[in-house]
């Protein structure tokens, strides 16, 4: 049992295999948290909050004598409200129908059972190994209950948390701010983790020390954005890749979502994490329930890697349904080999080539549909260009399926162009406001999906597209922010709940088509990587990772993706030279480096390359196709930060049992007289011995010692302990960004 209710001291105590979570109800009924972090048992643990007059702290009216000493404005909580005494960042705050704010919850009742709890309308974790707690409160006065709802994964070391709001009264409510969940760190000092960045240069890791204010990492955009990724790590300043006290916090949301930090006057830290209260307002008429998203909480004492790899293997195991549809196939995307420039034959060119070097999918990115020869127009018309393809799909397909490739297509189903057939049709499917020329974004609007007949339109167009057609992968992108937030379905009091329904929307069509079609695989992207969150993930076992293809800024990017992510999840492709972003030339052989740490593919015409790059790419294929399940299912390792002062970035797979480990290095700035590259390797049996499988170079100059380097440490042996512990030394790797692919293996 990981869930244990102690009724002497009404404590709940929720155990994983290394970490205890800890809540305790005061006799007034208020659920106070104790405790969250390395396993400590099932005593309680509420001594750690002595009584003190904090002064100027408020007193609960049934407490008032003891002034300050026992006050909201202290004590850790586990779903605080506003505006009853607690100062900090509240988790909700709920009006009533005078207007009057104020929450205050009471413990009613509590419940335990086996499996995972399930959310309408919402993504969630899913599996039987978890056990899940719900405890109900309610506030009297409001009428209003609330249930928190807790998922253990006592073997995954994974919790999560949710929470359900029923007006139980008669009267209205309106919800100003509904968090999943709230986090109190009473003591210790913190760094903040964060992943900020922008479009084509996403998910740029942060680290700060937390002060004495209120941080927020959030988006208001619509979607969990390229800016703000919905994920966070609190850890203790020490903390390293492989040591120190670590919680990771992720909403499974795909809108805007929110988490504050705040350190408050007594030095304790209070992290709430949810949709974002800007732009939300939700009304609760009597007999409603609103529910929130789900979020993922994990804590380790064993550092970053080993938060990361909960957090991979919870997303592989226990988020994304659709998994088993990847495979080690290899894919091409024509949107950088051609824009929107193509005809079918372009397309089987492509194709043709890429098939006799041992790619298995095509995929045919935008510009296939309606009058779509610029990104001006023809969004929402998902009917064929027979200009471009003559014939229609059908005979395309049937030709790139002769060459034994599958085939994939491109979809953007949220949009809408102005000048479209489906938008002349219906102009308030769009979100728009009242009065206002609508603010563009790549020259499109946003459908409202928050409409159920937008809704339902968009299913009976895809399915009809996916049944009519042999399509068995979708690319499902998004490619604007939301402005002009503005329902025309809704009336004037429900406007504050666009932003959610909108996302609830998509996620009823990604649940409605990922049910019907489950041999599609479907791989997200939202003008590359703006939308890769763990609530699409439920739904989409991968996603487009930035637009952004140029291998060196791809270090970086996906870096900063591996802390919460897995690499199965990684959209990532070798494109072409220079890069069409940076101007940059990168080898050929280190771009297939840095894309096999994803979903490798190719993005680029393969007719323009030379004989002897088409016969790397044979190989890099065969390669990636022998090293795909280690990558996939392997920990991941980083050894550095790309960001950081060293002149080269390693990163490495190693095989849960130990069994075999994967190497990568790629050399950042070419220095002239450079140290002495050392690697140590992670994640090997310390006892065991290795034999090196194989080294390969790529972009080293020819005739340079590196190359008898490689050579000669093919066969060689060492121990796991020799590896990790004293490292290796690697050759002096000369060239433009070149790198080092090294497998080693378990041997006797
Ligand atoms: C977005 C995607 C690209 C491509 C284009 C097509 O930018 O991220 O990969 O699909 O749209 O318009």
């Amino acid at each position: 049992m990981s869930i244990r209710f102690e009724a002497k001291t009404s404590t709940f105590t929720l155990h994983t295999q290394h970490s205890t979570y800890q809540m305790q109800l005061d006799p007034m009924g208020h659920l106070l948290h104790l405790y969250y972090g390395r396993s400590v048992g099932d005593a309680s643990n509420f001594d750690l909050y002595p009584a003190a007059d904090h002064g100027f702290s408020p007193d609960y009216h049934e407490l008032e004598n003891v002034r300050g000493s026992y006050s909201p404005d202290v004590l850790p909580q586990e779903y605080p409200g506003a505006n009853r005494g607690d100062f900090r960042v509240p988790a909700a705050d709920v009006a009533d129908a005078q207007g009057a704010r104020g929450l205050e919850l009471i413990y009613q009742s509590h419940s335990v059972h086996a499996g995972a709890y399930t959310l309408e309308g919402l993504p969630a974790s899913h599996g039987d190994d978890c056990e899940t707690l719900a405890i109900q409160m309610r506030d009297p006065v409001l009428g209003l209950g609330v249930q928190l709802l807790y998922g253990v994964y006592e073997q995954q070391d994974m919790i999560t948390r949710a929470v359900l709001f029923t007006n139980e009264g008669s009267q209205p409510l309106t919800l100003e701010k509904a968090a999943s969940a709230c986090l109190d760190l009473p003591f210790g000092s913190w760094d903040l983790i964060q992943f900020h960045g922008r479009h084509a240069m996403e998910r740029q890791m942060e680290r700060t020390r937390l002060d004495h204010d209120t941080r927020r990492v959030g988006s208001v955009r619509g979607a969990s954005s390229h800016h703000h990724n919905p994920f966070v790590i609190l850890c203790e300043p020490a903390a390293t890749e492989d040591y120190g006290s670590c919680y990771g916090v992720m909403p499974v949301y795909s809108g805007n979502h929110c988490t504050d930090v705040e350190v408050d006057f007594n030095g304790s830290t209070r992290l709430v994490t949810g949709i974002h209260p800007d732009g939300f307002r939700w009304l609760l008429n009597p007999g409603e329930t609103f529910t929130t998203p789900q979020v993922l909480l994990c804590y380790t004492h064993e550092g970053l890697s080993d938060l990361s790899h909960h957090y991979h293997r919870f997303i592989r195991q226990s988020l994304c349904r659709g998994t088993a549809n990847q495979t080690s196939q290899v894919l091409i995307n024509n949107w950088e080999a051609t824009y929107f420039h193509f005809d079918q034959d372009k397309i089987y060119d492509i194709a043709q080539k890429a098939a006799s070097l041992g790619v298995g999918m095509m995929v045919l990115d935008d510009g296939w549909f309606g009058k779509r020869d610029t990104d001006t127009s023809g969004l929402g018309d998902w009917f064929v260009n027979t200009q471009k393809l003559q014939g229609g799909l059908a005979p395309l397909i049937q030709k790139i399926n002769d060459l034994g490739m599958k085939f994939g297509i491109w979809i953007e189903p949220e949009m809408v162009s102005e000048d479209s057939d489906l938008y002349r049709a219906h102009p308030d499917w769009a979100l728009t406001l009242p009065g206002r020329k609508p603010v563009l974004g790549r020259s499109q609007l946003v459908l409202d999906m928050s409409r159920p007949d937008v809704v339902d339109y968009l299913t009976d167009c895809f399915t009809k597209l996916l049944s009519e057609n042999h399509i068995e992968y979708i690319k499902w992108d998004m490619n604007r922010n939301m402005t002009d937030v503005y329902s025309h379905a809704l009336p004037p009091e429900r406007q504050g709940e666009v932003f959610h329904r909108y996302i609830m929307g998509v996620y009823t069509l990604l649940d409605r088509l990922t049910t019907r079609f489950p041999h599609v695989l479907f791989e997200g992207c939202a003008g590359g990587g703006g939308r890769f969150d763990a609530g699409m993930l439920a739904y989409l076992p991968q996603i487009w990772c930035s637009d952004n293809t140029d291998a060196i800024e791809r270090l970086s990017i996906q870096y900063g993706t591996s802390f919460g992510y897995p690499v199965s999840a990684v959209g990532a492709h070798v494109s072409a030279c220079p890069n069409h972003q940076t101007g940059r030339t990168v080898p050929l052989g280190t771009r297939g480096v840095v894309a096999m740490s994803g979903t490798f593919g190719y993005e680029l015409d393969l007719n323009k390359l030379s004989r002897k790059e088409l016969s790397l790419v044979k190989r890099q294929i065969a390669r990636y196709q022998s090293y795909a399940e280690l990558i996939r299912t392997g920990d991941y390792y980083r050894l550095t930060n790309p960001a950081g002062a060293d002149f080269w970035h390693g990163w490495q797979f190693a095989a849960p049992d130990g069994s075999e480990a994967l190497m990568n290095v790629v050399v950042v700035h070419p220095q002239g007289n450079p140290r002495p590259l050392h690697i140590e390797w992670k994640g090997l049996d310390p006892n065991s011995l290795y034999k090196v499988v194989r080294a390969e170079l790529q972009g080293v100059h020819p005739g340079l010692p590196a190359h008898d380097w490689a050579k000669a440490i093919a066969g060689q042996k060492f121990t796991g302990a020799q590896l990790m512990y004293a490292g290796q030394t690697l050759p002096q790797l000369y060239g433009d960004y070149p790198s080092v692919q090294i497998l080693i293996r378990k041997t006797r």
